[in-house]
This record gives C-alpha cells, structure tokens and sequence, in this order.
C-alpha cells in the first residue's frame, strides 16, 4: 500500500512555489492515499533562529498547510520534534551514509556558500534528516517540488544501503512525486532563481497571506521582456521571467502552459498581467483569509497538531524498534 508522507520549513511566510509546488498536491493525495504531512522544526534549527519566532512560524506553516486543503481528519499533520524517531533513525542512517553522498548535496553547497567551514554540522546532515522522516513511516511516495528530488534519491540510497548493509528487506525505495506543471516556480525579478522564502526581497514572491493589493502590485511589478505572448510554449524557453508567469498561470488555472499560450499568443504583458492578478487574487484569497482566521486561533492549530503528533508516533515507533532491533541494539 502506498503511505505518502512529505515535509515543509517552518520558516514564516510561505509563498506560491510552496503551495503550487507542494501544499496543493498533498491536498490532491489525500482522497487516495494515507498521508502524513510534517512541520520539520529539526530541519529549521540547521540555521539560526529565534526561539520564539520559530515556535509562531511552526504554527503559521501548519496553518497554511490546513488553509491549503489538508484536512487534519484525513491526515496526519504534525510538527517534527514531537515524535522522536526522527531523531533516533537519523543517528541510525548517519552511520549508514557515506560523507561522498552528502558531499554531492547541491543544497548544502547552495546554502553554505563560500563559508563551508562555519555550518551546523546539522546543516550538513540535513538529508539525513529528511530520509528518516521519510523511512521512519515506510513512506512510498513523496510529493515535493523540483528542488527536493537530489534529496528523496539519497533517502533512496540509505534505505537501500540499510538493507544491503544488514540483509533485510525492511525500507521501501520512496518515490519522488513532482507534479510537473509547478515543479519549479521561480522568483518574480529573476526567472533564473527559484522563488524562496528566504529571498531578501518580497516582490520575489507572492505570500500565501499576500491581500488583492499586495498580489496585484507585485505580479505588475513581476520582471518580463519587451516582446508579447509568444505562439507556442518552445518559444518561451529562452525567456525566463515570461515562461515562469505563463507557468504560474497555467498552474494556478490547471491548464497547460500552451493552453494558455494558445489564449494569450499575441498579446502583451500588460494584459496578461491583469488576467493573472485576477486569477491569483481568486484562487488565494481564501486560503490567505482562511490562513489568517487559523492564526487568531492557535488553540485550533494545536489540537491538531498534539493530535497529529500522537498518531504520528503510534506509527513510526514500531519501525524504529525494528530498525533498531536489525542494527543490534540490546534492548532491555
Ligand atoms: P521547503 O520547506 O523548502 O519547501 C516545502 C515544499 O515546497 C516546495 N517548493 C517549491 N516548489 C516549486 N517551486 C518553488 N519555488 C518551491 N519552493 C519550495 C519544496 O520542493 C518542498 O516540497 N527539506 C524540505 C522539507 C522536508 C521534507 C522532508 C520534504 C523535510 N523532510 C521529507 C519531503 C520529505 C524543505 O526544506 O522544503
């Protein structure tokens, strides 16, 4: 049986790349699959952060993640480190990966810039991390967007690697689920870059909380080129700012980019952009309001989350007694 099981920072303002490349497929897999969706507040510590705006913005993502259309009566949504097996599988697969694989992580290159030497050893074992969320459930599927698949095929490697290094058959190889059509939704002044939350500037992104005024200035603020709505999607490919609104709007429309090229060839951005603030407007706004309603009542957000925690646990305890069982640990 397929188990989905997927996870999202705790970082505060989450933004369209996070709902179109994530949020809106784990609503979507919800109807056909058991599915478990994580706050990852272990992952958030890998940098700095404020105590107490790191316990809001777990809140706040979980909250998103609702307004997004998770049902908490369908899932399981909760935050990371209530359920310990995530910490005590990830010392497991510390010792199962090798320093090589996580050398060829592009995040952590990404991440770490020129200042190696001065990361969290955390910020270096982050995939680790992430492949016990994923194991420590027998997870099958995991949806996420382009920027994670490096990621869910370590998870793969440790899990084969525990099961070679031990003569088991006990993890499942997850998948990858990257829904093509907002796989990588990037930033509104750079098409080059992917959008973040992160990037310094707001007017890169377009919040999930962003109001009608908000949307509307930044999609006409958005980066494009001098040239109107090409005939076909391959004409795009050279222009990035263009290809990624046209992208955002197909996404947003659940149509296809020559779909909407088909409707648009021809005309100019200007016009354009006013179609695509009227469709984010309409398609956000209530998952912004609801996002929002959801903030003033955390009594809300916390049942779902202890609630979340405890189901979450009844399932990736016994995995983690059997992983440990294989390793060899003397249990008492
Ligand atoms: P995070 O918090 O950076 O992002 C959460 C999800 O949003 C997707 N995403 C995007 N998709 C398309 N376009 C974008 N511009 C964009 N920005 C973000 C991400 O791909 C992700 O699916 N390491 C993970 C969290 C994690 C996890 C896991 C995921 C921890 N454990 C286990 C899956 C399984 C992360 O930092 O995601």
């Amino acid at each position: 049986m397929n188990r989905i099981f997927s996870g999202i920072q705790p970082s505060g303002n989450l933004q369209l790349g996070n709902y179109l490349g994530a949020i809106r497929n784990w609503a979507r897999m919800q109807y056909d699959y058991e599915c478990i969706y994580c706050v990852v507040d272990l992952h958030a510590i890998t940098v700095p952060q404020d105590p107490r705006e790191l316990r809001t913005a777990t809140r706040e993502v979980a909250a998103g993640v609702i307004a997004g259309g998770v049902d908490p009566t369908r899932c399981i949504i909760f935050n990371q480190s209530q359920v310990s097996a995530h910490a005590e599988l990830t010392w497991i697969f510390n010792c199962v990966a090798r320093l090589g694989w996580l050398n060829r992580m592009t995040q952590f290159k990404e991440k770490a810039g020129k200042d190696r030497e001065g990361q969290s050893v955390g910020l270096y074992t982050y995939p680790v991390l992430q492949a016990a969320d994923i194991l420590a459930y027998k997870a099958t599927d995991v949806p996420v967007g382009e920027d994670q698949k490096q990621h869910i095929e370590l998870s793969r490697d440790i899990a084969q690697a525990f099961n070679s290094m031990f003569g088991v058959d006990f993890f499942p190889l997850p998948e990858p689920r990257i829904q093509a059509e907002a796989a990588r939704i990037m930033s509104l002044r750079d098409g080059t870059k992917k959008m973040s939350k992160s990037d310094p500037s707001d007017y890169s992104r377009i919040n999930m909380t962003d109001g009608p005024d908000d949307i509307a200035l930044k999609i006409k603020r958005a980066k494009t080129d001098p040239h109107s709505l090409p005939e076909t999607p391959e004409d795009l490919e050279e222009r990035p700012e263009a290809l990624n609104l046209v992208t955002i709007f197909a996404a947003l429309s659940e149509r296809t980019v020559e779909d909407v090229i088909t409707e648009f060839a021809g005309k100019g951005f200007g016009e354009f952009k006013v179609a695509l603030t009227d469709l984010a407007v309409t398609t956000l706004g209530p998952i912004g309001d609801e996002m929002q309603r959801l903030m003033t009542a955390p009594d809300e957000v916390d049942a779902i989350l202890r609630a979340g925690a405890e189901k979450a646990n009844a399932i990736a305890e016994p995995i983690l007694r059997e992983a440990q069982q294989i390793v060899g640990f003397h249990r008492l």
